[in-house]
């Protein structure tokens, strides 16, 4: 039987001062064991990042930015770049999260101009799709993924695939307590695989991570981490607290 092997990545958002962030940092590592098949990436708020790269250290664990400029560097007031998160600790990076494709109306060029640029720099960007209730209403969540696929990824190398890493977050299942079902999320992995599988027939999409995100909780997890077309999940909520983030990362590893 093949092992599995998962991503549980923690998305803070605009959340946490530098001391909350330590304090988070010493009550999960208290109890954290490490397994090889679970990787940890969290996603701290910018000015957290490199007051944790000194603390948040162990086997499995990373830490990643949730945007960066699409340009290595420039005349962008308030903006940060690749090199600039690299230096402060970041192994990875979100693109495209709903929230800021909603409120900073980022669009799938410049997403791809962004994806580009974290792999130029070293980063393993993970890039989120999603639709709206609306879309998901109306039938048309299928076609808005795969056009968000198809439009914000640049091309890349056979090396280059092998670092992305997809979450699939459906829009009305972020922080409304509201899970897309285990059917639901896999059909959409599914449906993410045979897109690219379609339209990249020379690349092997067999260990591409996709990840699921939307109010997944210790008590949740676990029927996500069970089925194969899940790789992992992307936390918002419950990652803000060491105890649920930590009881979600040892659901993955008791997962094998
Ligand atoms: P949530 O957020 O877990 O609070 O729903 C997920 C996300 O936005 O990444």
């Amino acid at each position: 039987m093949s092992k599995r092997s998962f991503i549980v990545a923690g998305n803070w958002k605009m959340y946490k001062s530098i001391e909350e962030a330590l304090q988070w940092s010493s009550r999960f590592l208290a109890d954290y064991r490490a397994a090889v098949h679970v990787q940890v990436p969290v996603f701290p708020p910018f000015t957290a990042l490199f007051p944790l790269h000194g603390a948040f250290r162990g086997p499995g664990l990373s830490l990643g930015a949730q945007n960066l400029h699409s340009d290595l560097q420039g005349a962008y007031t308030g903006e940060i770049s690749g090199p600039m998160i690299r230096e402060a600790g970041a192994d990875w990076v979100l693109i495209g999260h709903s929230e800021r494709r909603q409120y900073q109306q980022e669009q799938e060029a410049l997403l791809a101009e962004k994806i580009r640029t974290a792999l130029d720099c070293g980063l393993r960007p993970v890039y989120c799709v999603g639709e709206s209730l609306a879309e998901r209403e109306e039938g048309s969540h299928l076609d808005k993924v795969q056009q968000q696929l198809l439009q914000g990824i640049p091309p890349l190398s056979p090396a280059e695939w092998g670092r992305l890493v997809l979450a699939y977050e459906p829009v009305w299942a972020i922080g409304t307590g509201r899970t897309a079902t285990v059917e639901d999320a896999s059909a959409m992995h599914r449906h993410i695989r045979e897109v690219l599988v379609k339209t990249h027939p020379s690349i092997s999409f067999g260990e591409l991570p996709i990840l699921y995100g939307g109010s997944v909780k210790p008590e949740n997890a676990g029927e996500l981490f069970d089925h194969p077309e899940i790789n992992g999940v992307l936390v918002g909520g419950a990652s803000l607290d060491a105890g649920s983030f930590l009881a979600i990362v040892e659901e993955a590893q008791r997962r094998r």
